[in-house]
């Protein structure tokens, strides 16, 4: 797995402590493809064997940058995946209806979910070899496709993933001229058993709930398979693209 990332580099997942998260970096470090994997959260215990822990919080600028001064300090990254996200929280949840929409929580959504991804491409990009195939991807979700919306709801959710559509598009066009060989991709995880999906698993088929870990080395499929003319689409777990 993975054989189509040149070796000696380093993987990079962003939301380790998340169920997903930590499933693709367990993955990851037993693949033997990559001399280091740096695995970052707000929560760094107990951490996942084999890869390197550290603190990121996507709403504080500074410990972006200061993960990605330890990243600069060992292999180059050939594979950067974030894999954070937030739907609900205390307080909060995704709204039925327009009258539901609460600025404070909408900003909150946008700022983990778009912001963040954005602050760690400024952050880690650089530092991508300019020369050979990277991944630099984003989880973000089926329900951020505008083509595909027809249930409405989820305002905040949707809009952020949605936006996060066009981060990843943009950050492509940008990487094309320095960095040709690295791939940017939005993917989309199917329905994973995790803290985020919890609530919401009550109508989901058994056999559509996946496995973090079944997830994860799908996931990893698509990020080897994709090839840098895929730059910038969105992408499910199944390796279908997903419409904008
Ligand atoms: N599970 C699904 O069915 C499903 C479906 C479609 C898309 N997705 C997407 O897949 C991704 C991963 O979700 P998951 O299912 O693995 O959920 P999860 O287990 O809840 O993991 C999400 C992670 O995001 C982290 N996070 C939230 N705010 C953060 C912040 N400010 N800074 C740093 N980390 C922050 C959380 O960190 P803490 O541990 O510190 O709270 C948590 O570990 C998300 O982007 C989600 O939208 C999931």
């Amino acid at each position: 797995m993975l054989e189509s990332l040149p070796g000696g580099g380093s993987a990079v997942v962003i939301g380790v402590g998340g169920a997903i998260g930590a499933a693709l970096a367990a993955a990851c470090s037993a693949s033997r493809r990559f001399a280091k994997v740096y695995g970052f959260s707000r929560r760094v215990t107990p951490g996942v064997a084999g890869v390197s822990a550290g603190y990121l919080d996507l709403e504080i600028e500074a410990s972006i940058a200061a993960a990605a001064a330890v990243v600069s300090a060992g292999p180059p990254p050939r594979l950067l995946v974030i894999a954070t996200g937030i739907l609900h929280g205390p307080g909060f949840g995704p709204e039925k209806s327009i009258r539901a929409v609460d600025g404070a929580t909408m900003l909150k959504v946008l700022a983990v979910n778009t912001v963040g991804p954005a602050l760690v491409a400024k952050h880690f990009t650089p530092l991508i070899p300019r020369e050979g195939k990277a991944v630099f991807a984003a989880l973000s979700a089926r329900v951020g496709s505008i083509g595909d919306n027809r249930l409405g709801g989820w305002h905040s959710y949707r809009s952020s993933k949605a936006a996060l559509h066009m981060l990843i598009k943009t950050l492509s066009i940008e990487l094309e001229r320095s960095r040709p060989g690295t791939v940017c991709l939005s993917l989309h995880p199917g329905t994973v058993e995790s803290g985020l999906s919890a609530p919401f698993q009550a109508n989901v088929r058994p056999e559509r709930l996946f496995q973090p870990e079944f997830a994860a080395g799908r996931l990893l499929a698509v990020m080897d398979a994709r090839q840098p003319g895929d730059s910038g689409g969105a992408y499910d777990w199944d390796n279908q693209p997903i419409a904008w």
